[in-house]
């Protein structure tokens, strides 16, 4: 099955974790990829003969030089982003604007530069956070970050729906990535941490990169033609626990 065969596809973030899986699943079900991130070598490791175009998606310039460039899109899955941890009277300020710049300014230009390049039918999957919709104590300014990028996906959703372009946001939990795996690092007892993350799903355990690669496929594909302006919890459960 290649329900992707024949689709140019843009994956920010592809250099790791879920932009990796997902840019080698969309080829492997037949679409052509373009690959975003800051470090090339990322980039070329993530698929051969791939065109990479290493940029900061949270620099102006560099994503409209991007969009003058970027052929005509079928789809964009715009998973790059950042995690700090602090409470918002710990978190600085440049810590504040920087959860900003790389979880929500980016998604923004994306979309901005890049829009008028989407093709008539397009979809675009933003990844916000199942911690956007419920609070956690340490992550405040991510979490605001990625509330926004939730109500991205909705005001795209509508501004694009006349030329029946999609637009739909992903709010993952806990995934296996290097994203978690810092955090673990971070913590005083890495253990009881990694426990207290698996406990809140009703599932009992982290997500999977390649779980989050078959969604973002999905609502990339014309499988999903019915479905705009959703925020899609992939989360083992977690939002469904009071
Ligand atoms: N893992 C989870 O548990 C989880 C849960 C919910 C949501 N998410 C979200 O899922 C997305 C993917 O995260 P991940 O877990 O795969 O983490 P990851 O492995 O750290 O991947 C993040 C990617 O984003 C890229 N990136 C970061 N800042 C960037 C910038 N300013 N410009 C361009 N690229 C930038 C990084 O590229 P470079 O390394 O080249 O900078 C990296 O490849 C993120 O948006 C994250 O917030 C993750």
């Amino acid at each position: 099955m290649k329900p992707l065969l024949g689709k140019t596809l843009l994956v920010t973030g592809a250099g790791s974790g879920l932009g990796r899986a997902a840019a080698r699943l969309f080829q492997e079900r037949g679409a052509q990829v373009i690959l975003v991130g800051r470090r090339l070598e990322s980039l070329q490791d993530t698929l051969q003969g791939a065109t990479c175009m290493a940029i900061d998606h949270s620099d102006d310039a560099a994503v409209a030089d991007l969009a003058r460039t970027c052929p005509p899109l079928d789809g964009m899955f715009l998973a790059a982003g950042q995690l700090r941890t602090g409470t918002v009277e710990s978190t600085p300020l440049a810590d504040f604007e920087a959860m900003l710049a790389a979880n929500l300014r980016g998604p923004w230009l994306m979309a901005h530069y890049l829009g008028p390049r989407l093709k008539e039918g397009a979809s675009v999957v933003l990844v916000g956070s199942n911690i956007a919709l419920r609070a956690i104590p340490d992550s405040a300014a991510y979490s605001v970050a990625k509330a926004g990028v939730h109500m991205l996906a909705k005001a795209l959703a509508l501004e694009w729906a006349p030329r029946r372009i999609r637009c739909n946001a992903i709010a993952p939990g806990p995934i296996h990535t290097a994203m978690v795996d810092a955090r673990l690092a971070a913590s005083p007892q890495p253990e009881e941490e990694l426990a207290r993350l698996m406990s809140v799903n009703p599932l009992m355990r982290l997500g999977k990169e390649s779980e989050v690669a078959a969604l973002a496929a999905h609502l990339l594909s014309d499988e999903s033609a019915w479905t705009t302006g959703a925020v899609i919890t992939i989360d083992g459960g977690a939002d469904a626990v009071y």
